[in-house]
């Protein structure tokens, strides 16, 4: 379900498995030669951004929060010439099933999040992130990871 407000640019690049959820306002930037792959269950919150240049694919049952941004596009930053002249520069972005970004986060080119992780409010996630793991901050790192409930952990 796309709710209003909702922009995608080329959708024919675009795949959404069944019951996807697109808040309000979210912006899907697919350039003609990317790909974005969304698995089914996954909600999108509102207002969030997905820029992919190459590719990014996230899973099945995952929860990204709104505000979030996730990009699998740099601009060459080369001295010497003007930033918005050079070419741009683009490494696929994988979010496994099950993951759970919080509000306001980034998530950087080249990335892989694993299945199962928990990406804490406002992170900038600019390397790989195991499965179960749960990371904060910026740049983000491991706090630990999640727990079967009743051994001491969130389920
Ligand atoms: C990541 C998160 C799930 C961790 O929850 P938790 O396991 O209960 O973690 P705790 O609250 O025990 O915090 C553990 C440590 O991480 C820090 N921390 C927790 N969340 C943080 C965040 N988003 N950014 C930076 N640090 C954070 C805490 O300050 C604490 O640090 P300390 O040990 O130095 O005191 C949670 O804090 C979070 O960010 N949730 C996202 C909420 C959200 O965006 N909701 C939108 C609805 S979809």
């Amino acid at each position: 379900m796309l709710e209003c407000g909702v922009e995608i640019t080329h959708p024919e690049r675009t795949r959404f498995g069944d019951q996807v959820h697109v808040g309000r306002d979210c912006y899907v930037s697919v350039w003609p030669e990317g790909e974005l792959v969304v698995g089914s269950r996954t909600y999108l919150g509102r207002g969030s951004i997905i820029l992919a240049h190459r590719s990014v694919r996230i899973g099945d049952d995952c929860l990204i929060a709104p505000g979030c941004h996730i990009t699998d596009v740099n601009h060459g930053v080369a001295a010497g010439r003007l930033i918005r002249e050079q070419a741009l520069e683009s490494e696929a972005v994988r979010i496994g099933g099950d993951v759970w970004i919080g509000a306001g986060c980034s998530v950087l080119p080249g990335v892989t999040i694993g299945d199962g992780a928990v990406v804490g409010a406002r992170a900038v996630v600019t390397r790989d992130v195991p499965a179960n793991a749960i990371v904060v901050g910026v740049p983000a790192r491991v706090i630990g990871c999640r727990k079967v409930p009743g051994e001491g952990g969130q389920g």
